[in-house]
């Protein structure tokens, strides 16, 4: 049988988020609330059938930052009568959302071919394709099984448009691989629909399970989306410069796959002539890498796509003047402002 992991202890609280745990009352009851969902999580999608399971136990093993249930809990928090309050609807949403992101996840390593994922090995690369795909299945449909569950249909409407947008983004970033003429429209419209689209769902949603006014949840939603935007700028950053160890996945893989991102369209649009030529040439290469890395160094590509980061998590951040003050509030902007400077 396989070994279900048996997580943190009550009130133990988790590392893997992107603010370091505080000494105070909101930052405890975020790590009591993330305990709930992992709980919920391992018990909607554990099987009687140990093939699966052991699948199931393997990804639980490799928890990521939980993102996307933080920012569902913490804007819960932020939009209750009382600044803390959470329901049980909130924990709910928080487990379908990071259930639906590894799905993303599980089917993206198929698609980008990748080994490490969290510091372990892809489902793919442990078990192949087929496997992966299939998982990657059982976890969006155990999602909507959840989903399903909540009181409202609302939830699982707004969800599943999210998700429609998820995958209209990563198939829109497929049609443009080895395209060197991407420009950073197209680019930003890829992120927002594969990756802030989500993020900004998780922000709206919470509110709205609170009943909170249209103009707080829309300006989570805001909140959400540049913070999402800003994020995976710094993702693509960190897979043209990050170390694999930090970082704990399969790096290099944008440019393995023909993906361009932020700094080498930036550079391919606004840089010489020459260093558009030369760009290209290596672009066009198999193992070219290192001396791409070379060119982003040398030509300092990474600072605008940084400076475009930090400008959205500026906007990010005055989303949150229509949300009360709170110390949950207080915990969205530090949220934001980790975005910048995570290196994992
Ligand atoms: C990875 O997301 C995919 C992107 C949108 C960049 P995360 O970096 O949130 O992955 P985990 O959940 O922490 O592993
Ligand atoms: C994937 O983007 C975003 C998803 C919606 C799955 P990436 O391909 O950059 O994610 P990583 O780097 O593999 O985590
Ligand atoms: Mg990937
Ligand atoms: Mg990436």
């Amino acid at each position: 049988m396989p070994q279900r992991r048996s997580g943190p202890a009550r009130g133990e609280g988790r590392t893997t988020l992107l603010v370091a745990p505080h000494d105070n009352a909101i930052s405890q009851r975020l790590a009591d609330a993330l305990v709930d969902v992992e709980r919920l999580f391992a018990s909607e999608l554990s099987s009687s059938l140990d093939c699966v399971d052991e699948l199931v136990v393997h990804i639980e093993q490799y928890r990521g930052k939980m993102l996307r249930p933080t920012l569902v809990l913490v804007s819960g928090m932020a939009t209750s009568a009382d600044g803390e309050s959470l329901t049980g609807a909130h924990c709910t949403l928080a487990g379908v959302v990071e259930m639906v992101h590894m799905a993303t996840l599980v089917h993206d390593d198929v698609l980008d071919e990748a080994q490490v994922r969290r510091g372990g090995k892809t489902v793919n690369d442990l078990r192949g394709n087929e496997t992966a795909v299939m998982l990657g299945d059982y976890l969006i449909s155990h999602a909507y099984h959840l989903c399903s569950n909540m009181d409202s249909p609302m939830p699982a409407q707004v969800i599943s448009a999210a998700t429609n947008q998820v995958c209209e983004g990563e198939l829109h970033q497929l049609a443009n691989r080895e395209n060197w003429s991407l420009d950073e429209q197209t680019y930003y419209q890829i992120i927002r629909d594969k990756t802030a689209c989500l993020c900004g769902t998780c922000c709206r949603l919470s509110a709205l399970l609170h009943d909170a006014p249209a103009t707080v949840a829309d300006q989570l939603y805001n909140y959400g989306e540049k913070l999402g935007l800003a994020f995976q700028i710094v993702d693509d950053v960190l897979d043209l410069t990050g170390s694999e160890d930090t970082v704990g996945k399969t790096l290099g893989l944008d440019l393995r796959k023909g993906k361009l991102t932020l700094p080498l369209i930036h550079l391919l649009q606004h840089g010489s002539p020459q260093i558009g030529d030369r760009l290209r040439s290596l672009l066009k290469k198999d193992d070219a890498i290192q001396e791409i890395r070379a060119m982003i160094a040398e030509h300092d590509a990474v600072g605008y796509a940084t400076g475009v980061a930090a400008d959205l998590i500026d906007q990010a951040k005055r989303s949150l003047d229509a949300v009360p003050d709170s110390p949950a509030r207080g915990l969205l902007a530090e949220m934001a402002d980790a975005v910048l400077t995570r290196k994992l």
